[in-house]
């Protein structure tokens, strides 16, 4: 029997995601988070990746989703929000899930303030994007496809 393509990828949103729209558009852009999963559901079949989100405010909930996601899911892109520069919870259980994973944010980071610099999971992703809004989840799946040897399906 050929094997099940691992072609499965699981969008994690982190705390105050749910509020893209109406964040402040200069960061976050004007698209709401339904809105972008749209979007990145199209790309991910263009890429030959079958998506899945998942969206939760709480810490604890989004650490027992990574609990889970070695059973559901052969990629991980993942924007934790605010927790992606102090939870330690959620860096380790994304240790424990040890399934390839791409941090992403919409954000520039990196040229904002000093608290946001950090990244307690940076050392355990196989690349991080920041700064590209909704885009930034495009170049996340094509990573992921590569590392997974996912190629596109043939043109109808
Ligand atoms: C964010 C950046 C974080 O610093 C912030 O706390 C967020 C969103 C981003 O997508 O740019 O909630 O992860």
């Amino acid at each position: 029997m050929t094997p099940a393509a691992a072609n499965r990828v699981e969008v994690l949103h982190g705390v105050n995601l749910d509020m893209l729209g109406k964040r402040d558009p200069e960061h976050y852009g004007t698209l709401t988070l339904v809105e972008l999963e749209v979007r990145v559901r199209h790309w991910a079949r263009g890429l030959g990746l079958e998506a899945s989100f998942f969206h939760t405010n709480h810490e604890g909930e989004f650490v027992e989703r990574l609990h889970q996601l070695p059973q559901l899911a052969d990629g991980i892109v993942l924007n934790p929000g605010a927790w992606t520069h102090y939870s330690i919870a959620i860096r380790d259980a994304l240790e424990i899930a040890d399934t390839p994973a791409v941090e992403v944010h919409l954000s520039d980071v990196q040229s904002r303030e000093d608290f946001r610099q950090c990244s307690v999971i940076a050392d355990l992703v196989i690349g991080r994007v920041s700064g590209k809004g909704v885009d930034g989840y495009k170049e996340a799946l094509d990573l992921l496809a590569d590392r997974l040897g996912v190629t596109p399906p043939a043109a109808a």
